[in-house]
Formats: C-alpha cells, structure tokens, sequence
C-alpha cells in the first residue's frame, strides 16, 4: 500500500537514531555530541579490485534519433560537425572520456547487414531499419570508426546472429583487422594482396580498425532470434571457434546473457558452453537490466511527472542491479562449479558486461515523435546513474565493461540533441564527477543508514510478473545512504548517494586504518527532483563544489542535501 507522508516523515526521524544504534566504528563520540543520521566506514585493507575504466562505456543504435540527427549530421550540414559527425557529440564523448562505444545496435544489430553501410556513400542502399524507419546507411563501419577516434573511444562491435551466417561475422572480423598488404604465402604459390584488407583501404582506411571487442548477438532470448540458451550456445561456438585473429589484436567476445535476473538463461548457457571444453575467446557475459516498469507497464511511468512514491519506487527497483549482477556470478559458479572456480584466480573468469542499463519511461517526452525512445532525464535519473556506478565499483571483480544505453537521444542518455539544438543531462554531470573512480583500487566500504521503504513495494514494483525484465522479487527497501570507495595511492574517491527526498544525512566518514587529512567534493542537488536540462536551460542542473570540508580527529562529517549525489576527493593521511 502506499505510504503517505507522515509516516515516512516518522520513519525519518527514528532513522538517526537507528543509524547511530548500528554503527560499526566501536565509537560513539560523535553521535554523543551531535546527532548523525548515518555513518561511512572505508576499509582500504579490503580490496575488492581495480575499476575497470571499461565500465564507463557508452552505446549508439540505429533507433530513432540516435545516430541520424544525435551522432551524424553529415558532412554538408550546416550544424558544427567532424567530417560529418556532430562536433557536440564528439566533444560531449571526449569530456567523459568514453573509453568504448558499442554499435550498431541492439535489436537492430541482429537484422543490419555491415555491407551495407560500407563504399561510397551515394551508393549505399536505403533499407527498412528493425525499429520501423528507412536506414540511409550514410553512417556505417568506416563512419563509426571515425567516431571512436575522435572520442579515443575502443570500437565494440555487436555483430549479426540472426540473420547472417558466421561466414559475414569472420569476414567482417577480417576487413576490420586484417593488415593491407600481402598474405604470407607459405608455399610456392606468390603471396597475393587480402582483399578485404583491399577493400576497407579502397575504402577509406589502410590501416587496420583493430576492433577486439565484438558482441556475438544481441538479446537472442528475445528480438536478436527467440532462441533458448541451448540454442544459443550452439551458435555462439559456431561463431567464435576457429576464428582468425590478426596482428597483436585478440579478440574478446561478448555472448549474450540474461534478460535482468533471468538466471534459468545463465546456468543453462554456461551449462551448454563449458559442457565443451572448446570455448575459447568467451571473454565476457552480456546483461541488460533496464529499470522499467510494473507487470502491467514496460516503461517506468513518465520521465518527467512522478511523485514522490514512483521516484522512490525507481530507484528501488534500480539498485537491484546489484542482485542482477551477484545472481548471474553465482549462477556461472554453479554451472561451471570445477573449471570457473580455478579460473577465477586467474584472468580468466568471465567478465560481466552490463551493456545496456537505464531508467526506461513510456512515450510523452521525447524530442519529437521520429525520435522513437527519446526522454527526457531528471535529478532522479542523476541518483539513479550514482546508485548504478557505485554497484559497478563494488563489484569490480566481477563487472568488466558496461554502456549506458544509450549516449544521445534515447532512454538514459548524456546528450539531447534537435538540428543545432544540443544540451548534455544530469547523467552526463554524474559520468563526470565519478571519472576519478576509474582505474582506482575499489575498496570494501560500509554505508549505515536505515532503509527507506519501498512505498509501492507491494504494487507496481512485482516486477516478476514482468517477462521482459526477467524475475525479480517484490522490491521493499532502498539504501539510506550507498556509494562506492576507491584508492589511488593516498587519493580516496569515494561517491554517495542520498536518495531521501527531503532529508539531509549528517554523516560521519571514517577511514579505517588511515586518517583524513583534507578533502574536497562536488554536489550535485536540486530543490526539486525534477529538475532537468533542455534546450531553452541547458544548465539548470549542474554540480557544486562543496564548501569547506574540514575533517576532525582524522575523521569528516559531512551532510548530504537530499536527493543528491556527491563525489569526494580525500586525502589520506
Ligand atoms: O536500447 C533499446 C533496445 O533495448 C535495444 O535495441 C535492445 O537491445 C533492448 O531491448
């Protein structure tokens, strides 16, 4: 049932006092002295391991105003562009430093044919996209390459199962790494020229593309060929085994995982693929986790007009990626139980790829109706991005790579973008303030705080009931305060989230083992949740530094504004 106001304002009240009664510090100085609502213990002795600067990755689709309008303007096109991509676009990647870009889709990799899209652009042929709308094929391999050079973003390819035999995938592997130049002849025979190698120099570009990354699929439990996991391995061993590599470029391949917490999927694919023990090049397990909506709705509600129960009940339902992420690496383990467990200690454990990931609204706010799947993004999809990350770092030993879904002009996005018109979205200041993460130690830290209910747990929230979204529980709590910690040397980041909507936690900080010797951070709150950039404000919702943070007796308190995200840059003493 839904809870009104009074009784979470009641609930609020006695959270300080629960919070000060579970601390883990053995110390109650603080909470003597001045009341606390929440504590944060880092514990750096506790690795969990390196943030993988992969999981800051970012997706483009063939899908409504994604690539033609968001990424491609085409080179004759009076909007500020680089060889016909959007400048904006390109300047936007590089601020975040995007470290790969997965294309061509989605569901509208597994029906797109990469021949298409390749050769003068006044010969490609037009042809009806998956999603309903005519594709120029103006944008294509060599387009999508020169994209992630001037972002120095990596290329992650996701590749055609469906409707393309493995023979398209390997030559595909072969025009994009395959060096110009002779083919070693080891027979009398004179060494002859590759001629797909020929073709993409014909085409614009002799050097090799380089491309590692490569999706085996797209969702084939679902548009990318309805098939059962069986069914899927299959394909997957046909795909991948014996394909060529070229020059020092390996090849990392992604197969398709579960549908959010579909761990049937998981155990039965693992089960089909390590039942032969030729499974070479499995580098990663695909997962989609969209946050969407209730049995009966897809989408999420309304980007833009939520109360306060539906923004609770989002970012609930969006915090249990980390059950998504935890499910799906125990049910590897227990299909695989000999092989995974030896693995693991190596480099060799198969990395998670959460490769699409965002709140999902219905229809209303989209920048106009050809830009199917557009929304607008809110203050709430700003916590929702922190919540995210933060389960991305603490699981850095199991999460290798990730893509917001997608970048520009869709679901969760980081750029909105209409003809000469482009704003970025509170998402885009949440990639930027957790940047210091990357590449950082990710280390054990507890985040103490009472739970806040779940106000439409035993309502919209029975996601189980949702066959698309794979079965989840009846979702009851939301995190008080949670975050993630990393160390670099004596740097501390660590990020926070304070989902309340109208309490501010005052919360001491402390560092096990080590003190703090000075800090700064950056906030990012609004009055209202509901604030948001558009075109007429592109800055109504930007980051804060914070005002003097001055740490005692090695330790920091600080307040949270509520519903804020906020990153720290601590010293170590
Ligand atoms: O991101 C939009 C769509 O969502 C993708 O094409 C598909 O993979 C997923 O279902």
């Amino acid at each position: 049932m839904t809870q009104k106001n009074p009784s979470r304002r009641s609930f609020l009240k006695s959270s300080s006092l629960a919070a000060a009664a579970v601390s883990l510090k053995g110390s109650v100085s603080l909470a003597q002295s001045k009341q606390v609502d929440g504590y944060i213990d880092v514990l750096p002795s506790e690795p969990i391991a390196e943030i993988s600067d992969e999981i800051y990755g970012h997706f483009i689709e063939h899908l409504g105003g994604v690539i033609y309008d968001g990424v491609w303007v085409g080179e004759g096109s009076k909007i500020a562009n680089v060889n016909g991509i959007r400048k904006a676009f390109i300047d936007t990647m590089r601020d975040v430093k995007a470290p790969v870009l997965r294309w061509p889709g989605g569901c509208f990799a597994d029906s797109y044919d990469w021949h298409d899209g390749v050769g003068p652009r006044s010969k490609r042929p037009a042809r009806a996209g998956f999603w309903k709308q005519q594709e120029s094929n103006q944008y294509g391999l060599h387009e999508f390459m020169h994209t992630c050079t001037a972002i120095g973003a990596k290329p992650y390819l996701a590749a055609n199962l469906r409707t393309q035999p493995a023979r398209d995938f390997y030559q595909q592997i072969e025009y994009c790494n395959a060096p110009s130049g002779n083919i070693p002849s080891n027979s009398a025979a004179p060494a002859m020229p590759n001629g797909l190698a020929a073709q993409r120099a014909a085409n614009g570009d002799k050097e090799p593309f380089n491309v590692d990354l490569w999706g085996v699929g797209n969702e084939s439990w679902g548009c990318g060929g309805n098939m059962t996991p069986e069914e899927y391995a299959a394909e997957f061993r046909r795909f991948t085994a014996w394909t060529p590599t070229y020059g020092d470029t390996p090849l990392r391949f992604i197969a398709v995982g579960p549908n959010g917490d579909d761990v049937d999927w998981t155990t039965r694919l693992f089960k089909a693929l390590y039942g032969n023990p030729e499974r070479r090049h499995l580098w990663g397990l695909s997962i989609h986790y969209y946050t969407s909506g209730s049995p009966t709705k897809f989408a999420a509600g309304d980007a833009l007009k939520f109360n306060d129960d539906e923004y609770y009940d989002l970012l609930t339902r969006g915090s249990l990626m980390e059950k998504v992420i935890t499910d799906c690496w125990t049910a590897i383990s227990n299909a695989t139980p000999n092989s995974l467990a030896n693995e693991r200690s190596h480099d060799f454990a198969v990395k998670l790829v959460v490769d699409e990931w965002g709140a999902w609204y219905g229809k209303g706010t989209e920048l106009a109706p050809e830009y199917n799947l557009s929304q607008q993004s809110t203050m709430r999809d700003a916590l929702l991005t922190g919540i995210t990350l933060d389960t991305f770092h603490r699981h850095s030993d199991k999460v290798g790579a990730a893509a917001v879904a997608q970048s520009i002009n869709c679901i969760h996005s980081l750029m909105l973008a209409q003809g000469d018109k482009f704003c970025v979205t509170p998402t885009y200041q949440v990639f930027r303030m957790y940047a210091p993460h990357r590449g950082g130690q990710s280390v054990r830290a507890s985040f103490t705080a009472a739970a806040i209910p779940n106000p439409m747990g035993e309502t919209a929230s029975q996601v189980g009931g949702n066959s698309y979204i794979g079965q989840l529980p009846p979702i009851k709590t939301l995190a008080g305060l949670s975050g993630s910690a990393s160390v670099k040397g004596k740097t501390l980041t660590l990020t926070v989230v304070n989902p309340h909507l109208t309490q501010p936690m005052t919360t001491e900080i402390a560092v096990r083992g080590a003190s703090i010797a000075s800090a700064k951070g950056t906030v990012l709150a609004e009055k209202d949740v509901h604030a948001h950039n558009d075109f007429a404000h592109p800055d109504a919702v930007k980051p804060s530094d914070l005002a003097s943070l001055t740490p005692a007796g090695g330790k920091l308190v600080h307040t949270f504004a509520p519903a804020s995200v906020t990153s720290f840059e601590i010293t170590l003493a």
